[in-house]
């Protein structure tokens, strides 16, 4: 396996996890996400891993933005992981997944008979996340006077209980992430610019995976072992062929798309060598990926037609056999044969210019 720089998140204590559930609701611990690495090493990466180093052990306010499924609640995780708060609960909080008139009663909590259903006080989430970290996840979605309550949060570290009349001090440390463009919400007036600004005190930009290619052998890898183990099943290899190919996809669904198409192949596996159906790939390259992609395309096609033309040189023009093209390739005939059909190599005129060499015709006549 490819070398990969890697976070080891650790694993909560299981008395931690136990007073956290009896504490709140069990959709907010994520227990699959307790053990998640951060494979990859590209440069890119690397510069996030740095930030999250340094922001970990300070008290930070942090705004992760980035495309969906670039890894934006692994590195909140990863934080928190980090941080003083480590043994402390970690509450995942989804803006947009709240309807809009109950958001603050979920964040903040409510006393009894504050509005109608309201049978009992309910504890929110800042309050359930006591001494640990909150994440915001699209954050951008929160109405407006949820924005002015978080903001107060944030400057002032106490809150109100929807109903409620008493200040209730808070020390919570607060990660958001979006990926909305924040700015644009500024100006068309549906995000507050102070919010912003208390938020934005030390910005992480996720870099997508078209932006980070380099680590997609290792994620494949990192995956592949994760849903092998996890199915029972033995895969010990995958061709540079597929990684070629998944290197070339322009991933609109990043890293959790990439993630999908694997356990979906590693289902379908049956063999000890790990393959894709193609038709599960993203086909429609961005346009900015076009060119490059092409490019990179052409440069394949003639590398591995300089490689089987050498090859069918050496081999006078014979494919099969033991000193055939085949055999000095290290590849079945099939794909050779059907690479020369591809490619439009003359395999005759390999044959043809060993039989003039023979017939002792100079070189320059057949070129
Ligand atoms: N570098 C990485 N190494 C391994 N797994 C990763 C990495 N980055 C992301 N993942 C995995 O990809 C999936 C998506 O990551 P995550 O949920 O953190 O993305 P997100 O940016 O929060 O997405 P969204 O914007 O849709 O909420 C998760 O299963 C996560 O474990
Ligand atoms: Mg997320």
């Amino acid at each position: 396996m490819a070398s990969v720089a890697v976070i080891m998140a650790e694993p909560m204590k299981s008395d931690e996890i136990l007073k956290h559930e009896s504490a709140t609701q069990p959709e907010e611990i994520d227990k699959g996400a307790m053990c998640d690495e951060i494979v990859g090493s590209s440069g890119a990466l690397q510069k996030v891993l740095s930030l999250v180093s340094k922001v970990a052990p300070t008290d930070a306010t942090v705004l992760i933005t980035g495309e969906t499924g670039t890894g934006k609640e692994l590195v909140a995780r990863a934080i928190h992981r980090r941080s003083r708060r480590s043994s402390r609960a970690f509450v995942s909080v989804n803006c947009a997944a709240i309807p809009r008139d109950l958001i603050a009663s979920e964040l903040f909590g409510h006393e009894k008979g504050s509005f109608t259903g309201a049978l009992q006080r309910r504890l929110g989430r800042f309050e359930l996340a006591a001494g640990g970290t909150i994440f915001l996840d699209e954050v951008g979605e929160l109405p407006i006077e949820t924005q002015i309550a978080l903001l107060r949060v944030l400057q002032e570290h106490e809150f109100e209980r929807v109903g409620g009349t008493r200040s209730i001090q808070t020390n919570v440390r607060v990660i958001a992430a979006t990926n909305r463009n924040l700015q644009a919400a500024i100006g068309a007036g549906t995000f507050r610019s102070d919010l912003f600004y208390r938020l934005n005190v030390f910005p992480i930009e996720m870099p997508s995976l078209r932006e980070r290619r380099e680590d997609i052998p290792s994620l494949v890898e990192y995956f592949i072992d994760r849903y092998a183990k996890k199915l029972g099943k033995n895969i010990r290899g995958v061709s540079s062929r597929t990684l070629e190919l998944f290197q070339s996809c322009p991933w609109p669904g990043n890293i959790r798309e990439l993630q999908n198409v694997i356990e979906r192949s590693v289902i379908m596996c049956e063999t000890q060598n790990f393959s894709v159906d193609e038709t599960w790939l993203p086909r429609q390259p961005l346009a900015s990926d076009c060119q490059s992609q092409s490019d990179f395309s052409q440069k394949l096609a003639a590398q591995e037609k300089e490689m089987i033309e050498a090859a069918l040189s050496e081999s006078r023009g014979q494919v099969f056999g033991p000193s055939g093209a085949a055999a000095i390739l290290g590849m079945p005939r099939s794909t050779v044969e059907s690479k020369i059909r591809s490619l439009k190599i003359n395999k005759n005129h390999f044959k043809n210019f060993a039989a003039r060499l023979s017939r002792g015709s100079c070189l320059e006549s057949v070129l």
